[in-house]
Parts: C-alpha cells; structure tokens; sequence
C-alpha cells in the first residue's frame, strides 16, 4: 500500500534536517517500502513566494495526505511581516485545519546523553516521559485576541484562554490511553488557583478518571510547580498532560532533560475517522527554524528523524521499523557521534548530514 507524504521543510534548519529524512524515506523505498512523497511551503518562504504562510491548495493537500512531515518555520527575515501571515500562522492553521488536538512530546534520555546534559546524570538517566499538549485550543486560538489603541497613549493587549469540556474530555482520554501502554500514571496540570479554565481542566479530567480509566493512576498538580518538578525529579512523571499554552513551555523544559531541544519529536493527532479509523496527523521536531545556525550544516537532524519514526509508529503501524530506526539513533550516539548542541569530551564531532547518514546505515544493517 502507498503511503503518501506531505513534506512541507519551512525555513532555517528545517530544510537541513528533512534532507535527512528524505534519504531515509529514500533507501526505504529502496527496501522495499512505498512512500510517496510531495514537497510544499510553510512559513517564511511561503510567505515570500505567495504572500501567505501557507497556500490553500497546500492546505488541501495536507488535509489529503497520509501524513504530513513538518520542519521548522520562522525567523528574524519575517520580524516585520503582518500579524496574520507570519510564519507561525501556517503552523497554527494546519494544526487548527486537520483538527490535530492532540500533541504528543515525548522526552527520552538516551543511555549515551546521560552523562552530557546540565543537569545531575541520576536525575536524567533512563528518563522516558511523555507530554501530551493540548493543541487545538486554550490562548492560541481563543476570541478576542486584539491589539487596540485606548487613545489616551496607551494600548491594550487582549488574548483569550477558552476550553469547552469536550476538548478536555478528549484530551484527558488521550492521555490515559496513553499511560494504560507506559506506566499507567497520568499527571494533569492546569492553574485552577488563578484560572477558571484550570478550575474546568481539573473537573473534566476528574470526571473522566472516575467514569471511564479509574485504572490508571492520577495525579493533579498545578503547572508552576510542575515545571519545577520537572527539573528537580522527572522520573516521577510518565504521562503530562495540560493545556495549549503549559504545554509548550513545559515541552521545552523537557527537551533539556534529553539533552538538547535538537533531540526532542512530536507527533500531532486527530480524532480517528469514524469510518476508516485512520487519524490525521503531523510529525515535526519540538525545535524552531534556529536562525542561529541554519546554514551551517550542523543542526541536530535527530529530532525530525524521531518524528518520522513517530510516523512510522502512529500513522502506519509500522511498528517494527519504528523500533529499528529508534535504535538506530541509540546505536549512533553509543558510537559516540554527536552535533555540535549534543558534544561532550572525547566524543566524535560531525554535521547534520554526517549525522543522518550514520542512522541511516544502522537502520539499513539492522534490517
Ligand atoms: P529554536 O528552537 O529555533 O532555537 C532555540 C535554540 O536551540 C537555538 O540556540 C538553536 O540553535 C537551538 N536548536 C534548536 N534546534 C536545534 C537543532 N536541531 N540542532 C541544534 N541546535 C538546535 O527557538 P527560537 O530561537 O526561540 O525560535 C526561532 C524561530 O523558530 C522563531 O521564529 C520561532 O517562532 C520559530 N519556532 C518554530 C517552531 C516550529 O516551526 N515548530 C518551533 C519553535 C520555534
Ligand atoms: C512549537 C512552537 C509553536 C508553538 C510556534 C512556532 C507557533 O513553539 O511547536 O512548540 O508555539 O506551538
Ligand atoms: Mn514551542
């Protein structure tokens, strides 16, 4: 069966690390796989190219594929651009569009990384936890969300944070889901002490634990704290779940605890289609476009390989692959390779291309 692929690179960095996938996807149709594959625009140079983050017809196309493969949009060219057709906007377009609520963030620390990250070896090693971000609501997309002049010299900023039950309710489901196939503990974590949408996150959650997954263990903890939990002792997590807004920071957060946000996938999801039962989705690295380096050759590639093991895994059940090329990426860092964001004493410096070959050759070897 052809899978077909959008792949939409977008600015910076995202180019150089899809090239990588691209030759992965490459030597797999070699072996045997049947990926079909359509580039598009995002961000910054669609923007340049049609005056829009995203054209409609690739909006379209996204809705159609199979999948779609994000890099990374955004940059310091596109400061100056209006509000609605910055970069971030086709992003949060597809998100909004393929309906993709549920964000998927996980945070490992491979064996290699133990001993190379900020933080203490104990507090990281054999770390594997997962934030679940909800992603098609709260303040990214609540009404008003406007800029108005009051006239007297002054301005006034106002976004919305807005979650209707239902959103709650299929993302906590989600969740515990999810931890029913890890460690079965879920942590839920709003601000229900200074927010009215933390007051019906707690509730909703609450009542779905109890109606449907009591099961599964949960905890509520508020989201300042949790942020502080999560660099003080993570390993006690295994599934977060929270709101739009506390997930993208905490995912952040997260991505030191693996190393480096160049380490860090993610897989965007739908609701399966009642008739087929197939979800829309979207894979892409937790990372931006890193104007700092791009065009250097020396960006992390890992992270968009693991999203598109993220795809193997959830789009095509093609689980046995997605292990393979999971460790492959452990193989290569045993070996003692590493991007410039990941080195350590004593450890073998090499690009993004270096980098995506060497996974590539194992997951080739390991089949
Ligand atoms: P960033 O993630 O682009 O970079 C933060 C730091 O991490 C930089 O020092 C960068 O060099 C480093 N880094 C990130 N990915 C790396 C990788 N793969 N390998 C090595 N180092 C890596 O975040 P930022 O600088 O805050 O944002 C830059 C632009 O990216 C902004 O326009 C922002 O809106 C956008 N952005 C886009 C996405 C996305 O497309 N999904 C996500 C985050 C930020
Ligand atoms: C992310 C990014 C995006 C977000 C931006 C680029 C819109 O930071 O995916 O984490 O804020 O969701
Ligand atoms: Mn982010």
């Amino acid at each position: 069966m052809t899978h077909k692929l959008l792949l939409l690179a977008g600015d910076g960095i995202g180019p150089e690390a899809m090239a990588e996938v691209k030759k992965l996807i490459a030597v797999m149709n070699e072996m045997g796989h049947a990926f079909e594959t359509e580039d598009a625009l995002v961000g910054g140079c669609a923007y340049d190219a049609h005056g829009a983050a995203i054209a409609e017809v690739d909006v379209a196309k996204a809705m159609a594929a199979d999948a779609v493969l994000f890099g990374a949009v955004g940059g310091p060219k596109w400061d100056g651009v209006p509000y609605d057709v910055r970069p971030e906007a086709g992003l949060l377009r597809l998100r909004k569009d393929m309906d993709l609520f549920a964000n998927l963030r996980p945070a490992i620390c491979y064996p290699a990384l133990a001993s190379s990250s900020s933080l203490k070896q104990e507090v990281i090693e054999g770390l594997d936890i997962l934030i679940l971000r909800e992603l098609t609501g709260g303040v990214y997309f609540g009404e008003p969300k406007t800029i108005t002049d009051l006239g007297n010299g002054q301005k006034r900023a106002v976004d919305t944070q807005v979650y209707d039950t239902y959103e709650i309710e299929r993302i906590s489901g989600v969740a515990f889901e999810l931890a029913r196939t890890r460690k079965n503990h879920v942590t839920s974590m709003e601000k229900r002490n200074v927010m009215k949408s933390g007051v019906l996150w707690n509730e909703v959650v609450t009542a779905t634990h109890k109606a449907k997954y009591s099961d599964v263990k949960l905890d509520h903890m508020l989201a300042d704290a949790g942020g502080m939990q999560l660099v003080r002792w993570p390993k006690q997590f295994d599934v977060i779940v929270c709101d739009n807004l506390f997930g993208d920071m905490l995912s952040d957060v997260a991505a030191m605890l693996t190393g480096s946000l160049g380490m860090l996938p993610s897989a965007s999801l739908g609701a399966p289609d009642e008739k087929t039962g197939k979800r829309k989705a979207l894979y892409e690295p937790v990372h931006g476009s890193a104007p700092d380096i791009a065009g250097k050759g020396i960006a992390n590639p890992i992270a968009m390989i693991a999203s598109f093991a993220m795809c193997l895994r959830y789009s095509f059940d093609m689980v046995a692959e997605a292990d393979r090329l999971e460790a492959a990426i452990a193989s290569v860092l045993a070996d003692g390779l590493r991007t410039k964001d990941i080195l350590s004493d004593g450890m073998r410096e090499v690009g993004t291309a270096e980098m995506g070959d060497a996974i590539i050759a194992k997951f080739r070897e390991a089949a």
